[in-house]
């Protein structure tokens, strides 16, 4: 039988985790899952419905009639799907992250979604990128990486990201954005973001993109015994 192998790839936003991690799981074959686009589903309905994204009872009162589905296209990118309406694009709206931040410290919000999370990671081999994957999601995960870099590096890479989606912050703003949600994820009481303690710390802060996927690759390489695709033949 076929090995399932699972990858946790945990750390603040902006950190580089869904372009390496999506990176990383064409390279050795595995589905990527991003869970933050998932909590982003959550916080669109709560936004849509115009209910106050920090009430656990008015936000947990909704769940029963999300249908979150998850989806692959041709070209293997996640595609959202908010009660039948493909919502991908939507949930990337920066106010939407806030209102995702805002639910995803509802700790029904977290119950919902973990189960969905843990199925993904059954059925296939996964890098799962989140807050929570190493630490709640997936204790049991064959690898966890820590994946960080500084505020100010992650603030620009996140605004030439919104440049590229045709969305025009400053990087005053997209700091500033930066530095709230990083008290929001790691102060709250449910599920914060920490380092799992069997996880492999990696700073991107000083390294390119492509650095720092050669870094992950070997060390998925080293960790796990397996190769790349390419280099598999
Ligand atoms: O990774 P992201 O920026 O798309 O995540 C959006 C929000 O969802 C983020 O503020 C934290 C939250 N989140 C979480 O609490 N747990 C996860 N596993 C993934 C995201």
């Amino acid at each position: 039988m076929k090995e399932i192998y699972s990858i946790a790839v945990d750390g603040p936003s902006g950190a580089g985790k869904s372009s390496l991690a999506r990176r990383c799981a064409s390279a050795f074959g595995f589905i990527y899952v991003d869970t933050g686009a998932i909590y982003r589903c959550v916080g669109l309905a709560a936004y849509r419905k115009g209910i106050d994204r920090k009430d656990a009872g008015a936000v947990s009162a909704m769940l029963p009639e999300l249908e979150i589905k998850i989806a692959y296209d041709d070209k293997g990118e996640q595609r959202m799907y908010l009660n039948g309406e493909d919502v991908s694009r939507e949930i990337r709206e920066p106010h939407i992250s806030l209102c995702a931040s805002d639910v995803s410290a509802i700790p029904q919000v977290r119950a919902f979604l973990l189960e969905m999370q843990r199925k993904m990671a059954e059925e296939n081999s996964v890098i799962m990128d989140g807050r929570d994957i190493g630490t709640v999601v997936l204790p049991n995960a064959q690898l966890k990486i820590f994946l960080t870099a500084s505020p100010e590096a992650r603030a620009e890479r996140r605004m030439l990201e919104l440049k590229e989606k045709g969305v025009e912050q400053s990087f005053e703003e997209v700091l500033e954005e930066i530095n709230q949600r990083d008290r929001k994820d790691s102060c709250r009481e449910t599920a914060p973001l920490r380092e799992a303690e069997d996880a492999i710390h990696v700073d991107t802060s000083k390294i390119s993109f492509e650095e720092s996927f050669e870094v992950l690759c070997g060390i998925i390489e080293q960790k796990l015994h397996i190769k790349r695709l390419e280099k598999r033949k």
